[in-house]
């Protein structure tokens, strides 16, 4: 699976990434804004686990490459295997931060979602204070769906900020 855009190539992951995936996702600025169980520090046995599960799963966990490299992973998570619709998720290294490329990536996964995995709905949330992750979904045009109260961080509980794009909205 390969998605080339202008600014990455969303691909599947291979064993030969671990190091450049380990390189960025190592980062407590990333891992502040992830669910407790992304690894922090997050060391290169870290990145063959998940580059080998990815391998394993029905979840959809593309890298990010940049430059010939893996700086970043996007991915389309099943919570629920008989319902059309998944959970989306993003990070990316901070070396490539500010440059647009999540927003291009987040589109080109939703686009791929509703057209090609023919999806009726993507949802997603962020850490209220997650200002960058905020103006992504709101940039795509993700509809914010509600506050949830006492969700916790690798540090600290919190609360979320939940969003959802339905097909219908999208491919009209
Ligand atoms: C969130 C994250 C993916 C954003 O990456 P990025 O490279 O800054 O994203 P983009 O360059 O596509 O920018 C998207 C928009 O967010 C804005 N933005 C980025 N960081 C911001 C911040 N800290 N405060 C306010 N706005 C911010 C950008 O200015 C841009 O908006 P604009 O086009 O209107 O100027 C990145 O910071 C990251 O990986 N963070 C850690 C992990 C994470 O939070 N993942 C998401 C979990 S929900």
């Amino acid at each position: 699976m390969k998605l080339t855009l202008k600014s990455c190539t969303l691909r599947n992951l291979k064993v030969e990434d671990a190091e450049s995936l380990a390189f960025h996702a190592n980062n407590p600025e990333i891992a502040k804004f992830l669910r407790a169980g992304f690894p922090s520090p997050y060391r290169l046995e870290d990145a063959i686990t998940f580059i080998n599960n990815t391998k394993q799963t029905k979840h959809l966990n593309l890298g990010i490459e940049v430059d010939q490299e893996i700086c970043g992973v996007i991915g389309l998570i099943y919570h629920h295997t008989k319902i059309k619709e998944a959970e989306l998720g993003f990070w990316l290294g901070e070396t490539q931060w500010g440059k647009g490329i999540i927003t291009e990536a987040v589109r080109g996964i939703v686009d791929y979602g509703f057209n090609k995995l023919d999806l009726n709905r993507i949802y997603s949330s962020c850490f209220i204070d997650n200002y960058g992750s905020i103006r992504v979904h709101e940039k795509i045009g993700f509809k914010f769906n509600g506050i949830e109260k006492d969700v916790c961080t690798n540090a600290h509980r919190t609360e979320s900020r939940h969003y959802e794009m339905l097909r219908s909205d999208y491919l009209i």
